[in-house]
């Protein structure tokens, strides 16, 4: 066993405190108020770190680096080897289910399929529950019960409910999640019922159960584990701290994550944009975010000279087949569009053709990921061709899920039966079919070694 490497600057929850984003209001509170939004103007929370307490913060490289070979619990977190810059007192209990440290992939074939010389995948879908959900959810969740709160809850389209009731579970609280019905993938909702969750079935969208959540968070039982929850996104920041580690410490010159609630991104600037105020890292990676076009309300934005006077127009219907980021009315749009901003990076949509044969080139690479994952690479090929990302530019794809996630998604790209749903307002729903470009059909043959080897010599 290895010696934990003592902290430089042990540091207290004290020095963390939760603070309005919204300019000119800024108010601060109490780094355990249970509170989402700002109590004195609405705005959108974060945790606001005293960095300042880090003494000597290019110790951070080796400590981290070493805790990673230790077998402590929090150690072997991805997570919690980071817990310097984490708002919890260095003895706080976790809970963890060893999330984090995944793995950051070469893909010569997608890099191929977007024109760049190289291309790297950080899956997130190698998490415990299969999404980058968990490493929010072990932050989040421990604060829920150093909290005292009986149960957690979230809305979701299933991958922060199957994230939140593993934690629940590990914690021995009681969780309750929402879910529109019959959104949301059979192997997501398996998870949830496995992990003993209550589960809720609202007849309406993700949009509807984010603000069924909201209303519930005035219960003093209740703790919202949702994006809008800040811890969520101390948890998640980490990633950013996983992808400098894994390029020793070259930064990227960008990271290119999915769109749905909007946390992820906000995780990622806060994550890079603490390691650049540490001076760890001398500039930002562009952050830039890919939505689906049915769901893109901040591809919008951004697209439209709105940008300047931030008056995001939500999209009441969101459609697309990536259930995931099925989304009209992200909760964390602000900080987003402010990651983004100051990284210099983009936000776009992509078709649901597109997405689908981007996810088909990512599974050519070994590297199986759901649906909403390729919008990355979907989106890379778009702003490689528009010039925006240069060939040898250095280039992370944020994988966000696994292929087990949605196996029906997988099933009918590659047995040309994924269709569309498309509803306009005054005429009946109609089915569009995607018409994929690398379908791979199962074929059917004799059971003799002939037939075999014939059928393989056609391809
Ligand atoms: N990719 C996957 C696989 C997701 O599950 C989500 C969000 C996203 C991308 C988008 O991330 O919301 O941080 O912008 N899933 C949420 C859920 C909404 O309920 O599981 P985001």
């Amino acid at each position: 066993m290895n010696a934990v490497p003592t902290t430089p600057t042990p540091r207290a929850a004290a020095h963390a405190r939760q603070r309005c984003i919204v300019p000119g209001c800024e108010h601060s509170f109490d780094i355990n108020d249970r509170i989402y939004v700002c109590t004195k103007c609405g705005g959108p929370l974060e945790i606001d770190i005293d960095l300042r307490s880090i003494s000597k913060p290019a110790e951070l490289r080796s400590v981290w680096r070493e805790r990673a070979l230790s077998s402590e619990a929090r150690d072997k977190s991805g997570v919690w080897r980071h817990r310097e810059l984490l708002p919890f007192a260095a003895d706080a209990q976790v809970v963890t289910l060893f999330e984090g440290n995944t793995p950051l992939y070469d893909a010569p074939r997608s890099a191929e399929y977007a024109s760049l010389d190289v291309l790297r995948l950080k899956h997130q879908g190698c998490n415990p529950t299969a999404s980058f959900k968990d490493t929010g959810m072990t932050a989040a969740v421990t604060q829920a019960r150093l909290l005292g709160a009986e149960t957690v809850v979230c809305a979701s389209t299933g991958n922060t409910a199957a994230s939140l009731a593993a934690y629940a579970a590990r914690a021995g609280m009681q969780c309750a999640i929402l879910l529109p019905f019959g959104q949301v993938s059979a192997a997501k909702l398996a998870q949830s019922m496995d992990y003993g969750a209550a589960i809720r079935e609202i007849d309406g969208n993700f949009d509807d159960c984010m603000r069924l959540i909201q209303e519930l968070a005035s219960e003093p039982s209740i703790y919202v584990a949702n994006s809008i929850n800040p811890f969520r996104i101390e948890g998640q920041k980490t990633v950013a701290f996983e992808i400098l580690e894994q390029y020793g410490w070259r930064v990227p010159d960008h990271v290119v994550v999915p769109g749905g609630n909007l946390g992820n991104s906000s995780a990622l600037g806060k994550g890079f944009g603490e390691m650049k105020r540490l001076g760890l890292i001398d500039k930002l990676p562009k952050i830039s975010v890919v939505q689906a076009e049915g769901a893109a309300p901040l591809a919008h934005l951004f697209s439209s000279s709105a940008s300047k006077g931030e008056q995001i127009q939500f999209v009441h219907h969101p459609n697309t087949l990536a259930t995931a980021i099925k989304i009209g009315s992200p909760v964390s749009w602000k900080k987003a569009l402010r990651a983004v901003l100051e990284s210099g990076g983009e936000v776009l949509s992509v078709t649901e053709t597109e997405l689908a044969d981007a996810k088909a080139i990512i599974g050519r690479d070994g590297i199986g990921c759901e649906p909403a994952s390729a919008a990355t690479l979907a989106g890379i090929k778009k702003l490689v061709a528009a010039g925006k990302i240069k060939k040898n530019e250095t280039v992370v794809a944020v994988l966000t899920g696994h292929v087990l996630k949605d196996p029906d998604y997988v099933s009918n790209y590659h047995r040309g039966t994924l269709a569309i749903e498309m509803h306009e307002a005054g005429k009946p729903a109609r089915r569009e079919a995607i018409h994929g470009k690398f379908p791979n059909l199962p074929v059917r043959v004799a059971a003799d070694k002939k037939s075999i080897v014939e059928s393989l010599k056609r391809g």
